[in-house]
C-alpha cells in the first residue's frame, strides 16, 4: 500500500527556485548535456583550462622518440594530466582503463611522413569511439595545404557523426612544415574550424597578435606544442598563449623528450591552471627534477 501523501513531510522546498546552470566552455552553452560533460572530461570546470598530453605521433611517425615504450615512459605521467591524446591502438593495448580523465582520439590517418601529409583519410568508425568512451575525436585539417577541401570535409563528417551521439570534435590546424604560422594564417585556418562546426581547435602559439587568434575564434583554442624547445622556452610559450587567451595546451614532444617528464608536466600545470610567471613555473620545474631524481637514486621504503 503506497505511503498517504504527508504534504509537511515532503521536502518540496518552493521558496527556493532552482538554479539554470550556464557552462564555463567557450562557444559550448547551447551545446547538448552529453556534449557539455564529455567537455567537462577534457577541460577543468574549475579554471575553464586543460593540460593535454599528446602522444599520437605514431600514426604517421611510427615510434617517436620518447614513445618507444608508452607503457614505461607515459602511463606514469598520466596522474598529471587533464587529457590524452592519441590513437585507439595506443589506447586498447596500453592505457589502463581506470584513466579518469578525457580521451582525445585521433580519428585521421593515411599518410606516413614518407608521403604528402595532408593526404588524409577519416581512420575511426565513429562507433569505435562511443565503444571507447571517448571524451572527443580530432583529426588534422590542412588549411592551404595539398589536399585541403579532403580534409575539411573529413572533418565536417566527423563533426556530422559527432553531433549524432554527443561527441565534441577538435581540430588540429597549422601542421605543415613549409607553413608560414602567423596570426593572419592562423586566425583564417582556425574560424573555418570552428565555422564549420568544430566544439574546440588546437593550434600554434605565434608571437604576434595570438590574441586575435583566439578572440576570432568562436570556441577553445588550445595551444599546440611543436618541435622540443628548451625547458624555459617551452613554459614561456604556453604562458604567453594562457595569457593571450588559450584554454589551455595540448603538448607532446616538450613533456616526454623533456629531461625530466613529470617535472615539466607539473610545471606547465602551474601556468595553466594557477598562472605561474616562466620563472616561476622553471623554478617548479628545477626543483621537482631535482627531487624525483634523488627519489630514482634512493628509493622511499628501500632501507
Ligand atoms: C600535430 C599533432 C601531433 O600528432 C601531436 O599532437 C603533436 O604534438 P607535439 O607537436 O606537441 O609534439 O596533432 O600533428
Amino acid at each position: 500500500m503506497p505511503e498517504a501523501d504527508n504534504k509537511q513531510a515532503k521536502q518540496f522546498h518552493p521558496e527556493i527556485p532552482q538554479p539554470t546552470h550556464g557552462f564555463f566552455a567557450k562557444g559550448a552553452g547551447a551545446l547538448d548535456w552529453g556534449m557539455q560533460h564529455r567537455l567537462s572530461r577534457i577541460f577543468r570546470p574549475e579554471t575553464g583550462k586543460v593540460v593535454m598530453l599528446a602522444i599520437d605521433h605514431g600514426y604517421f611517425q611510427g615510434p617517436t622518440t620518447g614513445l618507444e615504450r608508452v607503457d614505461l615512459n607515459i602511463v606514469p605521467l598520466l596522474e598529471q594530466t587533464d587529457a590524452l591524446m592519441l590513437t585507439r591502438g595506443i589506447l586498447r593495448s596500453t592505457i589502463p582503463p581506470t584513466y579518469p580523465r578525457g580521451i582525445v582520439m585521433r580519428c585521421s590517418g593515411g599518410p606516413s611522413i614518407l608521403k604528402e601529409l595532408s593526404n588524409e583519410e577519416l581512420a575511426v568508425d565513429v562507433e569505435d569511439a562511443i565503444r571507447m568512451n571517448v571524451a572527443a575525436m580530432t583529426l588534422q585539417v590542412f588549411v592551404g595545404g595539398e589536399h585541403e577541401t579532403r580534409t575539411i570535409h573529413n572533418m565536417t563528417r566527423l563533426v556530422d557523426a559527432g553531433l549524432r551521439y554527443g561527441i565534441p570534435v577538435m581540430a588540429v590546424t597549422a601542421v605543415g612544415r613549409e607553413l608560414v604560422r602567423d596570426a593572419k594564417y592562423l586566425r583564417l585556418a582556425c574560424r573555418i574550424c570552428a565555422e564549420l562546426g568544430t566544439q574546440m581547435v588546437k593550434t600554434y602559439y605565434c608571437d604576434e597578435d595570438f590574441e586575435t587568434v583566439t578572440a576570432s575564434c568562436p570556441v577553445p583554442i588550445v595551444m599546440a606544442g611543436g618541435k622540443k624547445l628548451p625547458e624555459l622556452d617551452a613554459l614561456t610559450m604556453a604562458y604567453n598563449a594562457i595569457q593571450g587567451g588559450a584554454a589551455g595546451v595540448d603538448m607532446g614532444r616538450n613533456i616526454f623528450q623533456s629531461d625530466a617528464p613529470m617535472a615539466m608536466l607539473q610545471a606547465i600545470r602551474k601556468i595553466v591552471h594557477e598562472g605561474y610567471t616562466p620563472k616561476e613555473a622553471m623554478e617548479v620545474y628545477a626543483e621537482l627534477k631535482n627531487e624525483q631524481a634523488r627519489e630514482k637514486r634512493e628509493p622511499v621504503g628501500i632501507g
